[in-house]
């Protein structure tokens, strides 16, 4: 199939092409560079023989999406392409609703008009707030606490809304857990700009001599060994998650919401732990107060994606750090 991959060169966007071409589709990136660079089509071409299509573009930019429609015969759109820094959210608001909500409405606009009314969507785990009981079920009350996740939960309505006014559309709502590591070959992974906000690339960055030391927020929740609990998904599962989700949505119409999760949680330390193994380099840590907005645990009710999609993530945290290192230093990070 012709697919059409929003946000394609960022994070999840290149491993997805990645495996899409390796599936035997055609994916078409459409992203605008903010949070990513060009290279990374080499890096894939390098892994899979083929370069995908690609348009600098922004989402927001109508007639280059009507372009990028009628150039090509798109069968389904899987759309990554959004800001994704919750701190950053609270301090621009308006940048993040324009970008992410007004983004998909042109988006979604430009499919219709086109005929094509399939499309995987990139939302989060922080929907589900920080009242509800782990692990996190698809069916549990939604809210959230700052900007970036009001967007995820009102694009979820938006594309519900869509599917209840035209029984044409399928939409399949993909609810991520904490993506981190990168492709085996070490030749795409994650590399956020200045210090990172989370947790993974920080360890890495101390691991490497980047940074003296991770400062471990709070070891006083109610958790195993008091730090924060995350359901760490390898980004490769996730973006075969994708597949099967794209899969989904063309045989079934309607909208869906969908854990991608590996039902484990690990702790901050267990992680830091974890990273150490695989890197054979100390990581200096100290504790520090709490972050605010944090919630103590966090992790995937997974069996929908299983009954559904029949997915279900393979990697463990050892190859997550192991394979995140060999990318830092295949990069030279
Ligand atoms: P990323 O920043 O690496 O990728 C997003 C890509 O979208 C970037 O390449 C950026 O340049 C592009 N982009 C942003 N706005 C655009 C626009 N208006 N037009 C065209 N391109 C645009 O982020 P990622 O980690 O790969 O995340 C992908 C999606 O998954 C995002 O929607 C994010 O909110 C969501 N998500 C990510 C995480 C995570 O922890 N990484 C967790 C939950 C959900
Ligand atoms: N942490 C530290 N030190 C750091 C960074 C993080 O101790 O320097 C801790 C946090 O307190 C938390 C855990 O590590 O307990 C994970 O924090 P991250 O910032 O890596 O991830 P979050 O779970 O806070 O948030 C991520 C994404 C959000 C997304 C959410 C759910 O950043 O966009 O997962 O998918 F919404």
């Amino acid at each position: 199939m012709k697919i059409l991959v929003t946000g394609g060169t960022g994070f999840i966007g290149s491993h997805t092409v990645v495996e899409l071409i390796e599936a035997g589709h055609e994916p078409i990136i459409v992203d605008n560079l903010s949070n990513s660079s060009d290279k990374v089509l080499d890096d894939i071409q390098t892994i899979t023989g083929k370069k995908p299509v690609f348009y600098k573009a922004d989402i927001r930019d109508k007639a280059a999406l009507e372009k990028i429609f009628k150039e090509n015969a798109v069968d389904a759109v899987i759309h990554f392409a959004g800001l994704k820094a919750v701190g950053e959210s609270v301090q621009i608001p308006l940048e993040y609703y324009h970008n992410n909500i007004t983004g998909t409405l042109i988006l979604c606009d430009v499919m219709r008009k086109a005929g094509c009314k399939t499309i995987v969507f990139s939302s989060s785990a922080t929907v589900y707030g920080m009242n509800n009981a782990v692990p996190f079920k698809e069916d549990m009350p939604t809210s959230c606490t700052n900007p970036y996740g009001w967007t995820k939960l009102m694009l979820e309505q938006i594309l519900t809304d869509l599917c209840v006014s035209d029984p044409e559309w399928s939409v399949v709502l993909l609810r991520y857990f904490n993506p981190i590591g990168a492709h085996e070959s070490g030749l795409i992974g994650e590399n956020p700009s200045g210090i990172p906000n989370n947790l993974f690339p920080y360890i890495a960055r101390v691991a490497a001599g980047i940074l003296p030391c991770l400062s471990v927020f709070g070891n006083d929740y109610d958790t195993p060994d008091g730090t924060g609990v995350r359901d760490y998904i390898h980004v490769v599962d996730l973006a075969q998650g994708h597949l099967k989700a794209l899969d989904y949505a063309v045989a079934n119409k309607g909208a869906e919401a969908i854990n991608l999760g590996t039902s484990r949680g690990t702790s901050v330390l267990e992680l830091v732990t974890a990273f150490e193994k695989a890197s054979g380099v100390k990581v200096n840590y100290k504790i520090a107060p709490r972050r605010p907005g944090d919630i103590a645990s966090c992790y995937a009710d997974t069996e929908k994606a299983e009954k559904l999609l029949g997915w279900s993530a393979k990697y463990g945290i050892e190859d997550m750090c192991r394979h995140g290192w060999a990318y830092m230093n295949k990069k030279n990070i």
